[in-house]
């Protein structure tokens, strides 16, 4: 998947942007507050209807305008796509593929593919079980369209559910009326936990190779999927990773009938795929809690790695990857080691940096190798909104 060129209006500090993209490698430079990380952004943006950094979209418009707009041309093996997404102040999203409006930006997602790998993907490690579960949504659903519809019709359904406990705890409704919901939100939450296993065991696989690769086998990543299947949170995690669809679908139906009390108490669900985690481990520790700064950082930047892997197993594309001031979260030989990595994999990349020398200078103490193949860059000086392209 290649981004070919790229149109922002009033987006951030944008007001007026129109950028071709013919190299592989975009190196994006200039000083702090310039608008480096605003252009990722504006590319996440385009193929998730999503900002990696806001909930709020109203704060992509650039201050004192009403709307922004972006417009890109994605090319990939077999068609070229032109997505346009606007929003006005208050207003709705609204999406165009090909100059179809869509009825929900959600159709976005699939039709392109993008990694991110910024100072906020710590979060990854060192976040919560929240944070876990988004890296996870976005990377299913980028892969498969039918895990994004399944997931937002759990929603649905929790919704209604957690509305009805409610309404039971001050006594307006009765318990019996939780049977038909109990049974659509097992149903939906079983696909999904199958889903998300599928994925987390090849994630798994992929992460730890290169893991191995980035730390020169040094320690042993290992990532379990927590099933939020018990209220009391005391599952076995190990045991709860290997569950066939039979047992999942009886340990789902028992731990959410086990938890009706205390789940009308409180007016929540407190089980199913929304309580779910990773648990990311290091030599057998807890990467989160016993982990070094330096550590969480590679096993992020090994997660990213895998998630490249897997989109272009799963899809036969190479997904677009977004660095954001990489040379500061990385050091060298991790970052020499990750532009020798997409040089091959010929990746299409985006780079921010405040130092084209931090980038240019790479080279990894151990092998001697150069980080970035300058013949295949373009770089893009930013300055307060405004680009200058020119060749490296
Ligand atoms: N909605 C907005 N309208 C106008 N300007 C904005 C808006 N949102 C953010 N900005 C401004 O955009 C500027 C650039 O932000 P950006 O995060 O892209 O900087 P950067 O070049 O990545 O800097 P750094 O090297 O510090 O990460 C900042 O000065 C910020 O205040
Ligand atoms: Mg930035």
């Amino acid at each position: 998947m290649l981004l070919k060129s790229l149109l922002l209006r009033n987006f951030r500090n944008y007001s007026n942007l129109e950028l071709e993209f013919p190299c592989s490698i975009n190196l994006i430079v200039g000083d702090n507050a310039q608008g480096k990380t605003n252009l990722l952004e504006a590319i996440y943006f385009l193929s998730t209807a999503k900002s990696h950094r806001t909930r709020i979209d109203d704060e992509l418009i650039k201050h004192g305008e009403v709307f922004f707009n972006l417009k890109g041309r994605l090319e990939s093996r077999l068609s070229s796509t032109v997505v346009e997404i606007s929003k006005t102040l208050s207003g709705l999203k609204r999406v165009k593929i090909n100059g179809k409006l869509q009825r929900k930006s959600s159709y976005l997602i699939g039709q392109t593919s993008v990694v991110i790998f910024s100072p906020e993907s710590l979060a990854l490690v060192k976040g919560g079980p929240a944070d876990r579960r988004k890296f996870l949504d976005i990377l299913i659903s980028q892969i498969n369209p039918t895990y994004l519809r399944c997931l937002q019709n759990y929603q649905l359904v929790l919704k209604q559910r957690n509305k009805l406990l409610k309404q039971i705890r001050e006594k307006r409704a009765t318990v019996d009326l939780l049977a038909p919901w109990d049974k659509q939100l097992i149903e939906i939450g079983t696909n999904i936990m199958e889903m998300r296993a599928d994925i987390i065991a090849k994630l798994t696989s992929q992460a730890r190779e290169r893991h191995k690769e980035l730390t020169e086998a040094d320690e042993h990543l290992d990532i379990v999927y927590r099933r939020g299947l018990n209220w009391s949170d005391k599952t076995d995690a190990v045991q709860s990773r290997s569950l066939a669809s039979e047992s999942l679908l009886r340990n789902y139906n028992n731990a959410l009938y086990e938890a009706r009390d205390v789940d009308i108490l409180k007016g929540t669900t407190s089980i199913g795929p929304h309580r779910d985690d990773l648990i990311i481990a290091l030599n057998n520790f807890e990467a989160r809690r016993f982990g070094s700064q330096g550590q969480h950082r590679t096993i992020a930047l090994s997660f990213k790695l895998a998630e490249i892997d897997l989109i272009m197993s799963e899809t036969g594309e190479l997904p677009i990857v977004l660095l954001d001031d990489v040379a500061s979260e990385l050091d060298q030989n991790r970052a020499v080691f990750l532009f020798n990595l997409l040089d091959r994999l010929n990746a299409q990349v985006f780079v921010t940096t405040t130092q084209l020398n931090n980038l240019c200078l790479l080279r990894s103490p151990t092998t001697s190798s150069y980080g970035l193949n300058l013949s295949k860059c373009k770089i893009f000086e930013v300055k307060n909104g405004i680009i200058n392209v020119s060749n490296a």
